[in-house]
């Protein structure tokens, strides 16, 4: 029996709903075929949006949406994306397989797509290729409403309102593909930059995010931290977030392994480097509070996910990859991370959102599927704008050989409604747990909740789309303040208590 002690009567911090955030970039059939196939397509569309893609993510409750990229960002310049398509600059996209960017998708058409989704929008400028006026131009043009050459134009593109963009990422990985840079250099650039990123529009505030560190780079985020801790004129504010990108791979960067064909010991070792985003968020935190023990500048995960060989016959350089049950373990796990670093952690954004990394959707011409990990993020929706509060679970250690993980792992939330959001996954690929769960000073008067769970290797496809879902789950038993279940092997259960 492993007891699950949730005390809701020790509230922690807020869960920002943007931790749900995803990522959307100009990288292989993601934005292209993906979501936007043009207005010519046979699939349904709106302005060459895909309307099954549109429905499904509302469905989820995307509450934030990243672009361009990635990579793509620091050689994006924003410029070709605008205005007649038919005039629009054609690019080759050098990160990723050499094909021709015909711009048909850009600004305009990439707030269309957030405003259709209801979620707010979350812009990466170019650091590495571009120049500071180039930034402050494109936050111009899609935040102020005030006449200017630039709002003249974003009018005559067909905008006149300006757009409220909540967040703003100033380049993006400069360490590696975004121009090469030591902590220092970037921190220097990017108290440039930022000061001319602010929101035109009165009353309304840009977030900020720094470019942080590649995984366990504890000493970029120290030193970036040390130079944008050097105070601006006036008290003014330099930074409301810092980055950081961790994928999770079989073995490391040598040994990505495969989305669908894996061992035990890789399904361990997988699970094992997924869980190692607690140990990052904590070490970065932990830096992070030496100069802002207020905790005002947010931790910001804004590329997370599993990263595996490609599928095979896919182009290598579209990093398409099939999305399993283990995955949607992975998304569970991370997401339960994430709630215990609310204090911290503002935002996240698994990548890809469609047709390339850890994706939530993958399409094949007018088919659409929804993967495991889409129904993880459904499922936990309710964290989102939830607060944590404290809990605890007795686990034991499972795995393989010298690899160790736990066998439960969970979150709780309370919403601003009172209800108990409970998130418990069974790691186990083979071992069912009995759970009891002990709820402090609770009057229990009613309980809704559903399952995830299928063999680790089991997954969507546009023939069998419905393998991999989400069921009610009403087997467990309550006794006063207790809930009482058995838990499967290789599972996810969402409660909402009463
Ligand atoms: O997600 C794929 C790539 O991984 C992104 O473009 C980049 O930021 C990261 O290295």
């Amino acid at each position: 029996m492993n007891r699950w002690i949730i005390n809701p009567l020790c509230k922690k911090a807020k869960i920002n709903k943007a931790v749900y955030g995803h990522f959307s970039e100009h990288l292989g059939r993601c934005i292209y075929q993906g979501i936007y196939v043009g207005t010519e397509s046979s699939v349904p569309n709106v302005n060459g949006i895909r309307k099954d893609v549109v429905e499904a993510l509302k469905e989820m409750r995307i509450p934030v949406l990243r672009w361009p990229g990635g990579c793509f960002a620091d050689q994006y310049h924003w410029r070709d994306g605008i205005g007649p398509k038919e005039q629009r600059k054609k690019i080759v996209n050098t990160n990723w397989g050499g094909v021709v960017e015909d711009n048909t998708f850009g600004t305009h058409e990439f707030m269309e797509l957030c405003t259709l989704l209801g979620c707010d929008a979350y812009i990466n400028g170019n650091v590495g290729s571009g120049t500071v006026q180039e930034m402050s131009d494109w936050v111009e043009y899609l935040t102020s409403g005030n006449e200017s050459p630039l709002t003249q134009e974003r009018c005559e593109n067909g905008q006149e309102k300006p757009w409220d963009v909540a967040y703003w990422a100033i380049g993006n990985e400069n360490w590696g593909c975004g121009g090469h840079m030591i902590p220092e250099q970037y921190a220097y650039e990017y108290r440039k930059y930022s000061a001319y990123c602010r929101h035109h529009t009165l009353g309304k505030k840009l977030y900020r995010v720094a470019c942080g560190a590649d995984g366990a780079d504890y000493n970029w985020t120290e030193n970036l931290m040390k130079v944008l801790s050097v105070p601006a004129p006036f008290g003014t504010k330099l930074v409301e977030g810092v980055s950081v990108h961790y994928y999770t791979t079989t073995g490391g960067w040598d040994y990505k392994g495969s989305a669908t064909e894996f061992t035990d010991k890789e399904y361990y070792s997988l699970l094992s480097r997924a869980l190692f985003m607690d140990e990052l968020l904590r070490r970065h935190t932990h830096v992070m509070d030496r100069y802002d023990p207020n905790k005002e500048i947010g931790l910001v995960v804004d590329e997370w996910g599993t990263w595996y060989e490609v599928e095979p016959g896919t182009n290598p350089s579209f990093l398409y990859q099939q999305n399993t049950m283990r995955d949607a373990l992975v998304a569970a796990l991370t997401l339960n991370i994430f709630h215990k670093h609310a204090d911290r952690v503002h935002m996240a954004n698994l990548a890809q959102i469609v047709n390339v990394l850890q994706s939530v959707i993958l399409t094949e011409g007018d088919k659409m599927v929804k993967t495991p990990t889409y129904h993880v993020f459904r499922m936990f929706s309710p964290h989102q704008d939830s607060t944590v509060v404290d809990s605890f679970i007795e686990t034991k250690p499972i795995g393989m050989d010298s690899i160790e993980i736990p066998n439960l792992h969970e979150s709780v939330s309370v919403s601003e409604e009172g209800i108990l959001n409970l998130s418990i996954c069974n790691l186990s690929a083979t071992e069912s747990f009995e759970v009891q769960s002990i709820l402090v000073e609770t009057n229990i008067s009613e309980i809704t909740a559903s399952i995830l769970t299928e063999e680790p290797h089991a997954y969507n496809t546009f023939d069998k789309p419905e393998t991999v879902e989400e069921q009610p789950f009403t087997d467990f038993i309550i006794q006063e303040n207790k809930i009482c279940f058995s838990i499967p092997a290789c599972s996810i259960i969402q409660f909402a208590v009463k």
